[in-house]
């Protein structure tokens, strides 16, 4: 690429160097002598201000065209790289030249309505509207760019430890977690067949039986790390829950490591490290971006952030944790040993008791998938879940049960079909081994680190009960 971003334009020298800049105009300001516009191309949080100086007799041409730039408008501007005189940029653009790219009217033009970003401040319920618009905004360009940067930290962090990637099927014929929450995939003709009232054979479907958009990658997964010893998997993920909240997607992406030769505790001390090391990575490279979050949507999270990567994550059973939720008042739902834990309960845990992240482990085999391995008492199971403040559950995971004869009895007592999990049982016949995993919702991450309140605001297309658009 030969054109210069404009992130890459700012951190030039200011010797007097030709630039030319292209990018979207966010704002003109205009006064006797000067033109303002400030242009932002993205690369970046910040734009760059070029400055028109009407003394310097801008033609007739140019002058036309300064009066017809307007807000979302596409241009290109050509000029000197110099040191600003205005506060909070280190230089700008004197501009000798511009050409409008693409206009974007600020009212009605024919059949075209006003561009609708103009320079004031949004809704984000307004911005959902216009999802394919909103990547221009602070917000949105600021969230796409702390993704990214986490979605190649994710990778740098799994790589620089031995675990190889691993991409897991997305269309499956097993529940991965059993609990039945996905979305069916066919090609049958379903209206013929109802109008006809015949009842599906799903034997004549395209894949020969039934099959659904995966919840989770973690079974194959497993078939890998007991082969490769580390693998982790980075993709999406669908779930047919009716969860109309601000922390769930029907399609979200989700990280699962999976390790070989380790319990629980490597677990639980490789999610400390994961998530530590994500927070780092967004303080030193999305600097700007995070300064925009902590001071227009959630006060303090660069401290927040701070503080949790000095700290050392809290381990507590869920039979602890529950026996401190019963010493406390308030909650709409009563806790009670056995219960899944709501969010108000999570919420008191990590922001009233422990005032950070927390890790509980060990609970009830009754609120956890089957394959999570069994402790001695037989009744809770070696899981995991990170806690975060304001978020609740941000990573789950267990030590997988690795003995057969208990693995069949699980199934055999939640009434899995043992016959639909034969080469995951396999695993256990041939060549078992203590291994563990965990998974981590990406927007969750990316919700927690820029404290941004509805999971539907870090997607870019977010898909949830009664929402396709785009
Ligand atoms: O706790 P979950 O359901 O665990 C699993 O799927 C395991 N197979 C993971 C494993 O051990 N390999 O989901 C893991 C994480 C949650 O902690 C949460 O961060 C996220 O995935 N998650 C969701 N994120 C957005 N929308 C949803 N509907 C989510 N459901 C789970
Ligand atoms: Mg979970």
């Amino acid at each position: 690429m030969t054109n210069l971003l404009i992130k890459e334009i700012l951190a030039l020298p200011p010797e007097s160097q030709d630039v030319t800049v292209r990018g979207w105009v966010r704002t003109k300001r205009e006064t006797k002598n000067l033109v303002f516009i400030e242009v932002n191309d993205g690369s970046g949080f910040n734009g760059i201000q070029c400055t028109f100086d009407r003394g310097n007799s801008l033609g007739d041409a140019l002058s036309a065209a300064l009066g017809a730039v307007n807000t979302g408008c596409s241009l290109e501007v050509r000029g000197k790289l110099v040191p600003s005189p205005a506060s909070g940029q280190a230089v700008e653009v004197a501009a000798v030249d511009m050409t409008i790219i693409g206009d974007a009217p600020a009212e009605a033009a024919g059949d075209i309505p006003a561009y609708p970003l103009q320079k004031k401040r949004h809704s984000l319920e307004f911005l959902r509207e216009i999802a394919h618009l909103r990547a221009r905004t602070n917000t949105f360009g600021a969230a796409a760019r702390v993704r990214s940067r986490l979605g190649f930290a994710v990778h740098q962090f799994f790589q620089e430890r031995g675990f190889q990637y691993l991409n897991t099927p997305l269309i499956t014929a097993s529940d991965a977690e059993g609990a039945g929450a996905m979305f069916q995939v066919t090609t049958l003709d379903l209206d013929a067949l109802a109008k006809s009232g015949k009842v599906p054979d799903y034997s004549r479907d395209f894949f020969g039986k039934r099959a659904f958009l995966t919840v989770s990658g973690q079974l194959e997964a497993e078939t890998y790390a007991t082969a490769l010893t580390r693998v982790y998997t980075f993709g999406p993920t669908f779930r047919a829950e009716n969860s109309n909240t601000t922390r769930h997607l029907a399609e979200f992406w989700m990280i699962e490591p999976e390790a070989a030769f380790a319990r629980l505790e490597d677990n639980m001390a490789l999610a400390e490290d994961f998530l530590k090391y994500l927070f780092t990575t967004a303080l030193r490279d999305c600097a700007a971006d995070l300064a925009f979050f902590d001071a227009h949507v959630e006060k303090g999270i660069i401290d927040t952030l701070k503080s949790v990567i000095d700290s050392k994550f809290v381990h507590m059973t869920y039979t602890d944790a529950v026996t401190e939720l019963e010493k406390a008042t308030g909650f709409e739902f009563k806790p009670y040993w056995g219960c899944d834990l709501q969010s108000e309960h999570e919420r008191f845990l990590t922001e009233k008791l422990i005032k950070g992240p927390v890790i509980l482990t060990d609970y009830p085999k009754e609120i956890k998938a089957f394959y999570m391995k069994m402790n001695d008492d037989d009744k809770t199971v070696r899981a995991m879940d990170v806690l975060v403040p304001r978020l609740g559950e941000i990573i789950g995971g267990s030590e997988r049960e690795e003995n057969l004869q208990r693995l069949e009895r699980r199934l055999g007592e939640l009434g899995l079909d043992a016959a639909n999990y034969g080469w995951y049982l396999d695993l256990r016949r041939y060549g078992t081994v203590p291994h563990s995993g965990f998974g981590m919702g990406f927007e969750r991450l990316i919700q927690y680190v820029t404290g941004m309140a509805n999971i539907r605001d870090v997607i870019p297309y977010p898909r949830a009960v009664g929402q396709a658009e785009f």
